[in-house]
C-alpha cells in the first residue's frame, strides 16, 4: 500500500483525473468536496475506470467547515494532502472577491490547521501560473510573481505566501506548490473529463461545446496581440499529465525525505514546480487543433480582448526536467503532435456525453448532458 491521502476538490477535474491515478497505484484516497463545482457522479465513474470502489472514501463537506475537518483528521492518520479545492473563475472572482477570498483562502486555513494539529504535514498545493501575473514568458519557477489582477490569482499567491510562512516558522513540513498552466483534455476513458457548470470560461470546454452543437459560435478574445496571429498564446497540458504530476510529486517529496533522513540533515521542504509542456499554442492553433482532431469547423467571431488576460504565458520547465531523476517528467513531455491527441481525446469525451445513451452524469455540471459509459477516446 502507497498510503492514504486526502484529496481536497477530489470530485473536480483535476482532482478527479490524479484520485484515479493515485488508487491505480495502490494509494487508499479520501475524498473532501463540497460539491459546489462537481456531482458525486464521479464517484462512480472514478471506480468504473478502476475496477476498485473501495479505495476511495467520500466525504461531503466544505473546507470552511473546521469541525468537520477537524473529525476529519482525528479519523484518519492521512500520509499526505492534495489540496485541489477552490473556485477558478477568474471572472466570477473579479466580481465576486470576497467569496473568493472566504473560500479559497478561509478553506486553506481550516485545512492547515487542522494538519498541524494532527501532525500531518506532507501538502501538494494547486496553484496557477497566474501568479507570474503579466510577467514574461517563458516563465519560471523564480520568475517575479505578483501584480495579479483578479481575486482568484491573489487567493492563489496569498496562499503560497501563507506556506512559505508556514514552512519558515516549522522546517518539519513538506510542501510542492505545483503551478499548472492550462490544463485541457479528458481522461481516455471517456468517463471523466471537464464539464462546468453553466456557459464555460475557459477556451477548451467552450469550443467542445461549440463542435457538439450546444453552443452556437466561439467568440474570439482579441486578435491585436503581438504574437504570431494576434490572438493570446497559453501552455495548454494534458490533465492527465497534471494528474500524474502530483503522484510524481509525492513520490519526489518521500525520496527527497528519505535522503534527508540518510543524511541526517533537514526533513522539510518548500519547493515551487510549473506545470506545463514548455510550449505555447495560440487561439487559432488550439482551434485548429480541434477542428483538425473532430473533422468538424468551428464557428468564430473576433471580439474584443478580455479584461485582464495577458498576450502570452507559457511555461519554462527546466526545473522539472531537472527534477526528471527524481521524477517529475510527464508534464514536460508533450508536444505539438501530443496537442492532436489530446484535442481528439477531448473531442471524443464531449461527443460522448451529448450522446443520450445512458443517464450518466459528468465530472461537473447539472446532469443535462449524458454520457455513453466506457466510449474510449484514443
Ligand atoms: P474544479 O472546480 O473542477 O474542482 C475544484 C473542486 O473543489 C470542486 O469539486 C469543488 O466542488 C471543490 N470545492 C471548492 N471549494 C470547496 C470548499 N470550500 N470545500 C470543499 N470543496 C470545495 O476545478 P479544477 O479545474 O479541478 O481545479 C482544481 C485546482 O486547480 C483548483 O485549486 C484550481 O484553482 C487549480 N487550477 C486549475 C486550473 C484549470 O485551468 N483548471 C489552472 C490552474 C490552477
Ligand atoms: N478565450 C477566447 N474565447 C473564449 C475563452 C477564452 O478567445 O471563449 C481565450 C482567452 O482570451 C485566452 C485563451 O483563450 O487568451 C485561454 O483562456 P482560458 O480562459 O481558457 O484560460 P486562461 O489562461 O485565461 O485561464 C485559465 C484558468 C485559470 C487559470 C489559468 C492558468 O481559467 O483558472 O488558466 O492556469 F488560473
Amino acid at each position: 500500500m502507497a498510503g492514504h491521502v486526502l484529496v481536497t476538490g477530489g470530485t473536480g477535474y483535476i482532482g478527479s483525473h490524479t484520485v484515479v491515478l493515485l488508487v491505480e497505484a495502490g494509494y487508499r484516497v479520501t475524498i473532501v468536496d463540497s460539491l459546489c463545482n462537481s456531482s458525486a457522479g464521479a464517484l462512480s465513474r472514478i471506480a468504473a475506470i478502476t475496477g476498485k470502489p473501495d479505495a476511495v472514501t467520500f466525504v461531503q463537506l466544505d473546507l470552511r467547515d473546521r469541525a468537520g475537518v477537524t473529525a476529519l483528521f482525528a479519523a484518519t492518520p492521512f500520509d499526505g494532502v492534495i489540496h485541489f479545492a477552490a473556485l477558478k473563475a477568474v471572472g466570477e472572482s473579479r466580481a465576486k472577491p470576497l467569496l473568493y477570498y472566504d473560500n479559497n483562502l478561509g478553506g486553506t486555513l481550516v485545512l492547515l490547521q487542522a494538519m498541524a494539529d494532527a501532525g500531518c504535514k506532507t501538502l501538494v498545493f494547486s496553484s496557477s501560473c497566474t501568479v507570474y501575473g503579466d510577467g514574461v514568458p517563458p516563465l519560471s519557477e523564480d520568475s517575479p510573481t505578483g501584480l495579479t489582477t483578479n481575486a482568484y490569482a491573489s487567493s492563489k499567491l496569498i496562499t503560497e505566501q501563507m506556506l512559505a510562512d508556514v514552512c519558515r516558522c516549522d522546517p518539519t513540513w513538506r510542501v510542492c506548490i505545483l503551478r499548472y498552466f492550462n490544463p485541457v483534455g479528458a481522461h481516455p476513458s471517456g468517463l471523466i473529463g471537464e464539464d462546468p457548470r453553466g456557459v464555460p470560461n475557459c477556451l477548451m470546454p467552450y469550443v467542445l461545446q461549440v463542435l457538439v452543437g450546444r453552443l452556437e459560435k466561439l467568440t474570439v478574445f482579441g486578435k491585436d496581440y503581438a504574437t504570431r496571429d494576434g490572438t493570446a498564446i497559453r501552455d495548454y497540458i494534458h490533465v492527465v499529465d497534471v494528474a500524474r504530476g502530483h503522484l510524481d510529486a509525492l513520490a519526489w517529496m518521500r525520496k527527497q525525505l528519505e535522503a534527508a533522513k540518510a543524511a541526517g540533515g533537514a526533513t522539510g521542504l518548500l519547493e515551487y514546480f510549473n506545470f506545463g509542456t514548455g510550449t505555447g499554442s495560440t487561439v487559432l492553433e488550439l482551434v485548429a487543433a480541434l477542428e483538425k482532431a473532430s473533422g468538424k469547423k468551428v464557428p468564430m467571431v473576433i471580439g474584443p480582448a478580455r479584461a485582464g488576460d495577458v498576450p502570452a504565458a507559457y511555461a519554462n520547465i527546466e526545473k522539472v526536467r531537472r527534477a526528471s531523476a527524481a521524477p517529475l517528467t510527464h508534464s514536460g513531455e508533450l508536444t505539438h503532435t501530443h496537442t492532436t491527441v489530446f484535442c481528439r481525446r477531448a473531442a471524443c469525451w464531449a461527443g460522448a456525453r451529448s450522446t443520450p445513451s445512458t443517464t450518466a452524469r459528468g465530472t461537473h455540471g447539472t446532469g443535462r448532458a449524458k454520457t455513453r459509459a466506457g466510449t474510449r477516446c484514443r
